[in-house]
């Protein structure tokens, strides 16, 4: 029987400043396949939080003069708003300063250490606290006086300490094993070839703890030292299923992890270190990563210094949240890059949701009142045309399944918006209006039409949640009840259905208004 249940993360954030929109796209896309898959009937568990120790998060509470703690309380919450804000449906928000976390990182270094995984030793290489991150010599270059990774551009410090370390490199083949054996582990395919071809080069031992700041989790036994900070972070996936109680039902039901969602960044971490650690400590690794790219500002990352960070709660105030939700998971090529701009968002806004889909739910709407009494019409009789529109949405379900499955989420949305187009078109070429003297007739190209509303917003639910919850209860539909295989049937009218026409959906954005 297949499995029904779905665990889907997003990375934890540091709270090291307030959200950006780099953000707020992780989340939004991890929300819109942890509803798709609730849609779909799965008992889904949606998971993200903000991880709040390490070098990085110290400097940046002495920088603002607060305690640690105190100031990933202030930040965390902003985070936590904000999963509001972008109607998340997170299950749980996990924060590493907490104690059912670091109860489950110092257990899993118990585990490491009890398996023989763990030694002292000294580390002696470089260091980006930005990025929290060791870079080999061979990562590392001169930038106008400053050394930096070549990686991230982020400036990096030589450290000497004395360390812990994880046998990293005893496990090289096992994870070459562990890719070959699950070849949609890594996505996209890109990423997974830069991460095997990583691997294969070699693998050096992992320094994982830190003695020279004190903001983490103590080491068990020796109180020297933090736990560093990446072990401490990818924890979290399990640590909020109860690890280490992994006979507990959230352990059971959801791990392993059907999907870690992240940004090409920290792949490294995802796709090396956390199936290491796991695989050492006995646990099976996650199913699958995905990497996505950036949004970019001006075609840059964004970054405080080059003060370019665009703001998701600004974007939202302009444009509204379903609308930013829509154009990040339509525009952005996933896996890759994306530019945001303001006229981006407003070229798609008009096109797709205020001239596309709004405008078709409107005149139908609107036809309906002025020809129907508003009430869905029940005598109908559908023809070769009506039968090809309505089961070109119905005979696809199985695609649209393997769209989210393999993360195709542009492809997701650009089937969705084709059957809205081919709905306009329908409707232009059936012409209602003209219908006027055969009853029957304009009675089923209205059915036809509410029912192609129907099944393209249970469609599109996931991604714009509040306007196509709008949609489904004026055509009197409780999307809480609303399961995706209803988009097999045509069966919107349950005796009468009435039409509770709402207005205009979208507002389309008049390029010429400053
Ligand atoms: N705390 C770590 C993750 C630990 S997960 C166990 C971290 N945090 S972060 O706040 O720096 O980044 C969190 C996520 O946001 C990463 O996936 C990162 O790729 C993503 N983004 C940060 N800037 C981004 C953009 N400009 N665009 C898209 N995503 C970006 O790394």
């Amino acid at each position: 029987m297949q499995n029904k249940n779905y665990y889907i993360t997003t990375p934890i954030y540091y709270p090291s400043a307030k959200p950006h929109m780099g953000h707020a796209y992780s989340s939004i896309v991890a929300d819109v396949f942890a509803r798709f898959k609730r849609l779909d009937g799965y008992k889904v568990f949606f998971l993200t939080g903000t991880d709040e120790h390490g070098q990085k998060i110290e400097k940046a509470a002495k920088k603002n003069k607060k305690n640690p703690k105190d100031f990933c309380d202030e930040i965390s919450k902003t985070f936590k708003d904000l999963t509001k804000i972008l109607n998340l449906t997170n299950d749980d928000f996990i924060r590493t300063t907490e104690k059912r976390h670091s109860e489950a990182v110092m257990n899993l270094w118990n585990k490491l250490h009890k398996n023989g995984d763990i030694y002292l030793s000294k580390y002696k290489g470089w260091y980006s606290v930005s990025d929290e991150a060791y870079y080999n010599e061979d990562e590392v270059i001169d930038r106008d006086g400053k050394k930096v990774s070549i990686l991230s551009n982020s400036i990096v410090e030589w450290v000497e300490e004395e360390s812990f370390f994880f046998k990293l490199s005893k496990w090289q083949n096992k994870l070459l094993e562990f890719y070959n054996r699950n070849p949609n582990f890594i996505l996209p395919e890109t990423r997974k070839n830069e991460v095997i071809s990583f691997v294969k080069s070699g693998l050096k031992d992992l320094s994982i703890s830190r003695k020279s700041f004190s903001w983490g989790i103590k080491v068990p036994n020796d109180k020297k030292h933090v736990i560093y900070v990446w072990l401490d972070a990818l924890t979290n996936y399990i640590s909020a299923l109860n690890y280490p109680d992994t006979q507990s039902s959230l352990f059971k039901n959801f791990w392993p992890a059907d999907l870690h969602l992240i940004g090409k960044d920290i792949l490294r971490f995802h796709a090396i270190y956390w199936p290491a650690f796991l695989l050492a400590a006995e646990i099976e690794p996650p199913n699958r990563v995905f990497g996505h790219g950036w949004i970019l500002s001006d075609k840059e990352k964004m970054s405080k210094s080059k003060g370019n960070i665009l703001d998701p709660l600004e974007m939202i105030k302009i444009y509204g949240l379903d609308q930013l939700r829509y154009y990040l998971v339509k525009e952005v090529s996933f896996g890759n890059d994306g530019n945001i701009s303001n006229e981006n968002i407003e070229n798609c806004i008009n096109s797709d949701l205020a001239n596309n889909y709004g405008n078709f739910c409107q005149r139908t709407f609107s036809f309906v009142e002025k020809n129907c009494k508003g009430i869905v019409p029940s005598d109908v009789k559908f023809n070769s045309d009506d039968l090809k529109i309505l089961n070109s949405i119905s005979n696809n379900i199985n695609k649209i399944r393997s769209l989210i499955d393999d993360q195709q989420l542009n492809e997701y949305v650009k089937f969705i918006i084709d059957k809205s187009s081919d709905a306009n078109k329908y409707f232009n070429d059936e012409s209602p209006w003209s219908k006027k003297g055969d009853k029957k007739r304009l009675d089923t190209i209205v059915y036809v039409s509410l029912e192609v509303i129907r099944k393209i917003s249970i469609l599109l639910l996931p991604i714009i949640p509040y306007s196509a919850n709008k949609v489904l209860a004026s055509l009197n539909l409780d999307p809480r009840t609303l399961k995706l295989s209803s988009i097999t049937d045509h069966l919107i009218n349950r005796s009468g259905t009435k039409i509770i026409n709402q207005g205009i959906l979208f507002k389309k954005i008049n390029k010429n208004d400053d």
